[in-house]
Formats: structure tokens, C-alpha cells, sequence
């Protein structure tokens, strides 16, 4: 601060001495301004707050800030090094632009301060957010009656124990579909892409519990590219989300969130005016015909029905498929804990019938495999959409003001050598060993957030992973067609960067027959 004073003064003398030097002067006193302004731990967002002694973090780039970090395919890893090579694993400051102001935290500790509290109950959001609807449904909507009203109908009417129990006739029969896929494709391509399979197979099942089944495959298709279009939107770089300029949509972000907002409208909307047009709800088993069924005082308007839905569609069908992705990955990679999984399975269920719902406690090591891949391949690595602070708040120590952005990275977490032991080990056994939840209250690993916000699709998510995990390992061997690529790509999730394909050899005499029927075959 001094040394400013003392530039400033310089500048005023030179500034009346010699007209000369009067543009040189100017140019100076520009340039340490900006640098006073700027240079604060944390970058130019922080310089209001710059006498904090406890602001850990780095400094960005000058307009920019951090944003080519932040926005980084590898965000996670680079903001980890950061953290760790700052002493800023417990909290680090950051700037997107001149005004975002960002904390994130990278130790479990503060992680559970950030997520548990009530501080951080609201979520940033971006324009695409907004633009498609988001705003209106779950994620986005902010931390109040409306919100608390749509968590409490998704509760009952999507993820209550009961509902996910009787969905699992949808989940079999989804499974059912994928194995014939499988042996087609390798039937007719010698490899099967795991990717594109499991992305069906989400889809479907989706579709299935928030419609219910019976959607003409024209019309599953068009939802399955407007989600595809979503993400893609989402997870693209917008000027406007950091600096005042909503007038210019340079990406043509607004634009496009805009045309598929109206094409959401229209399709969801359709879905909804001919179930209303059908009339009786109460036998549906779908989230749809819940909605429609509730007394008037609980119903939802049009518009806010098809946010909810579209959200529900959006979110639940990446998720999945990316984390079976990753296991299936992990599965290929390492023989012999896939030959363990598949023996706990032979031992338990045997194969005369396919595993069910009520196998799955029963299968320890299987469980154990999910969890070690969301330990080391968590799909949300910096927990997919941040938190926004509703009021002023300290977190150790360190003054965070009302709107900041505050972010968890997991991924950092759940590689950090003082939390786990061999981090970079793929170790399955580790949860055998110790059982570790991973529904929020251990802060160790929660690829499912934690507190207010916490995911409310976890328990429906882990259930699918799980049964349809046990059932590709049941019925097929699974070998790596091409070596396994386990690098990297964050978007909106982090997905494998290239995708996973497979040899798989058929296990047992149980695939041509189908044990599990229900409604749905
Ligand atoms: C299995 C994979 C899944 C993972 C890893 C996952 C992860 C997450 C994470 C990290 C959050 C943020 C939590 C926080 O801020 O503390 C979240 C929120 C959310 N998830 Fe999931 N999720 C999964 C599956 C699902 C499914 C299947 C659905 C719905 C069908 C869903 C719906 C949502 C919604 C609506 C929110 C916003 C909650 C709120 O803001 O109140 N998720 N998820």
C-alpha cells in the first residue's frame, strides 16, 4: 500500500514538472492501479477484501481471472495443484473475470462446512440455466418455498424407497434390452461400444419412470437429442455469465438455449396435454401421472410441470451411464477383480436366474467397486453445479461475503494421500475393510453432495448402477477391445475422453431366457 502511495505521488509531481512526461505519467499511474487492483490473492474479485490475512489463491489473469483454469477440460486436476502448491487445500479464493468471486475447498473439513450449512443453500446460475428452464425445476430453483415444494413432491412421487422398489421391473426390463444389444453388436462388429449402450439404456429407463413406458420411439429419440443439445449448451463457454454483456451472445449461446427451450415446450408439453387428455391418473407408476394426480392446492402450472420433467430427464440420464461407463472401464482393465465380482455373483445368485433388487445387499465386493470408482472417477469432480452463499459467512476463518460462488472439489478430496491411503490405487477392497457412506455425511467421499442440496436421484442412481453392474457381469465376460484410455474430459460431467470398447463373451446359459417378467416385457 505504501509503495502505491509513493508511486501515486511521484506521478502527481512529474505530473505538474514536466508536460513531457505528462502521458508516461498517465500510463504509470493506469498501470499501478490495475496492479493494486489485481494483484490480491484471489484476483481483482477479491481486492475489496484484500486485507483478509487469511485469502489463499492465485492471482489469474488480468480481465480474465481464473477462467482458463475454471473452464479447463482437467479443472479438477488444475485447481488441485493449485490448492496444494498455494497451502490452500482447506479453502482457495479465486476471480472469474473482474467480479465473480469463487471459494473452493478441497479438504473435507471446510467441504462439510460449505455443503452442510445453511449458508450455501442457493446455486449460481448461468444464463443456458436460465434460458432452459432450470431456474423453474430443482437444481436452480432458489433455496425457498417453491423449491422446498418440488423437493418434497421428487421425495415421494420419484425417489421414495417405494417408488425406486417398483420400478424394478422397468430397470430389468431395460437390462433385458441392453444384453440383446450387446450380443448384437458383437455379433455384427466383433466390439461393442459400452458408451452408446449404456446411454440408451439411461435413456430409456428415465423415460420410463418419469413418463412410464409406451413413448413412441420417434419421440424418445427427440428427447434423447434435446438432452444431448442441453448438455452441449450448458457446458459451453458464455461471456455474459462473467462480464456485463448480455447484448452481444457472441457464442450464440443465448440463442440456442432459447430454440430449445421452445422445442422443450413443445415436445414435453405435448407428452403432458395428451396424458391430461387421457384422463386417470392414479394407475400410472410413472412421476408424470404423480404430478397430474396430486390435490389442486399441490398441483404445479404447465410450464413449471415441464421444467421439473425436463430437469428430471436431463440430469438422470448422463449421470448413470457416465459412471457405468467408468466402471465398465475399470471392470476390463482388471481381470481379476472382475473374475472376483463375478464369482460373489455365481456364489450368491448363481445362474439359473438373473440377480435381483434383493441379491444386491448381498453382494459386498460389488458395491465395493462402485463406490472405489466414484472415489477415483467421481462423474460431478467438482460436484457438478456450485453452491452460491445467501448471506456473509466466515469458513475457517476467512471472510466469504454474500454471493460468492463456493465449490467442493471431490476429486481432489478423493485423491489426496493424507485422506486415503494409495490414492491412485484402484483398491476396491479398501470399503471392504472399512464401510465408508457415500450418501453425504462422509465427507471423505460424496460424489453425491452433501447437506440441503444434496442429490435427490442418489439412492434411484446407485440402484440402477448397481443391479445393471451385476447383471452385465452375471451374464457376460468383459475384455477390452482396444487398450483402456482412462483419461479425462470435464464438461458439464467428467466423461472418458475416448470411449470405452469392449470384447465380451457371453458367461452362461441364463441370456437367452428371461427370469425377471413384469408389466414391462
Ligand atoms: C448416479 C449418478 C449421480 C451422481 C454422481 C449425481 C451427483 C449429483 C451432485 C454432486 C449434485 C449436487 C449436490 C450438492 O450440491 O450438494 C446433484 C444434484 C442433483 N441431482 Fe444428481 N447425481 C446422480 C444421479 C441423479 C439422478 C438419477 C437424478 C434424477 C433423476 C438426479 C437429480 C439431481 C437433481 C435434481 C439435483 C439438484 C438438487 C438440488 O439442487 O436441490 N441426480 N447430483
Amino acid at each position: 500500500m505504501k509503495l502505491f502511495i509513493i508511486a501515486n505521488l511521484s506521478i502527481l509531481l512529474f505530473w505538474f514538472g514536466a508536460s513531457t512526461l505528462t502521458l508516461l505519467s498517465l500510463f504509470l499511474y493506469v498501470f499501478l492501479f490495475v496492479l493494486n487492483h489485481c494483484l490480491v490473492p484471489g484476483g481483482s474479485a477479491w481486492s475489496d477484501y484484500r486485507c483478509s490475512l487469511n485469502l489463499r489463491g492465485p492471482v489469474g489473469w488480468p480481465v480474465l481471472g481464473s477462467i482458463p483454469d475454471h473452464m479447463s477440460a482437467l479443472a479438477h486436476r488444475k485447481l488441485a495443484s493449485m490448492a496444494a502448491s498455494l497451502n490452500a487445500k482447506r479453502l482457495m479464493v479465486y476471480s472469474l473475470g473482474t467480479s465473480t468471486r469463487v471459494i473452493i475447498s478441497s479438504h473435507p473439513e471446510t467441504a462439510k462446512q460449505i455443503l452442510g450449512g445453511s449458508s450455501f443453500s442457493d446455486r449460481p446460475i448461468k444464463q443456458s440455466a436460465r434460458a432452459l428452464m432450470f431456474e423453474r425445476a430443482i437444481g436452480f430453483a432458489p433455496s425457498g418455498a417453491y423449491w422446498l415444494h418440488l423437493r418434497r413432491l421428487a421425495a415421494v412421487h420419484m425417489f421414495s424407497p417405494k417408488r425406486i422398489a417398483g420400478l424394478e421391473g422397468l430397470r430389468q426390463h431395460v437390462a433385458n434390452k441392453m444384453a440383446v444389444r450387446v450380443g448384437e453388436e458383437m455379433k455384427e462388429r466383433k466390439t461393442v461400444g459400452v458408451k452408446g449402450i449404456l446411454q440408451e439404456a439411461s435413456l430409456n429407463n428415465i423415460i420410463g419412470s418419469v413418463f412410464g413406458l409406451g413413448l413412441e420411439k420417434e419421440l424418445t429419440l427427440t428427447l434423447h437429442e434435446m438432452v444431448n443439445e442441453g448438455y452441449d449448451l450448458i457446458s459451453r463457454f458464455n461471456l455474459e455469465d462473467y462480464f456485463p454483456l448480455r447484448f452481444l451472445d457472441v457464442y450464440g449461446v443465448k440463442r440456442d438455449c432459447h430454440k430449445l427451450a421452445a422445442k422443450v415446450e413443445i415436445v414435453v408439453g405435448q407428452i403432458v396435454k395428451e396424458r391430461k387428455r387421457a384422463g386417470d391418473f392414479s394407475g400410472g407408476n410413472d412421476f408424470l401421472s404423480a404430478l397430474l394426480a396430486l390435490p389442486a392446492e399441490d398441483q404445479l402450472n404447465d410450464s413449471d410441470l415441464v421444467a421439473v420433467l425436463w430437469e428430471m430427464i436431463f440430469r438422470g440420464t448422463d449421470t448413470v451411464a457416465i459412471l457405468l461407463e467408468w466402471i465398465m472401464a475399470r471392470i476390463a482393465l482388471h481381470q481379476d477383480i472382475q473374475a472376483k465380482a463375478q464369482q460373489e455373483i455365481d456364489t450368491c445368485v448363481g445362474n439359473q436366474r438373473h440377480v435381483r433388487d434383493s441379491d444386491l445387499p448381498k453382494l459386498p465386493y460389488l458395491q465395493a467397486i462402485v463406490k472405489e470408482v466414484l472415489r477415483m472417477h467421481p462423474p460431478g469432480p467438482l460436484l457438478s453445479w456450485a453452491r452460491l452463499a445467501v448471506h456473509d459467512v466466515h469458513i475457517d476463518k476467512v471472510f466469504v461475503p454474500a454471493g460468492t460462488t463456493a465449490m467442493v472439489n471431490m476429486w481432489a478430496i478423493t485423491h489426496d494421500p493424507t485422506v486415503w491411503k494409495d490414492p491412485w490405487e484402484f483398491k476396491p477392497e479398501r470399503f471392504i475393510e472399512e464401510d465408508v457412506s457415500i450418501m453425504g455425511s462422509d465427507l471423505r467421499l460424496a460424489p453425491f453432495g452433501s447437506g440441503r442440496r444434496v442429490c435427490p436421484g442418489k439412492v434411484l442412481g446407485l440402484a440402477t448402477v448397481h443391479l445393471w453392474l451385476a447383471r452385465l457381469l452375471q451374464q457376460f465376460k468383459w475384455l477390452p477391445a482396444v487398450s483402456v484410455d482412462l483419461s479425462e474430459c470435464l464438461s458439464l460431467s467428467m466423461e472418458m475422453k475416448k470411449p470405452l470398447t469392449c470384447r465380451v463373451i457371453s458367461r452362461d446359459s441364463i441370456t437367452s431366457q428371461c427370469s425377471v417378467q413384469g408389466d414391462y416385457d
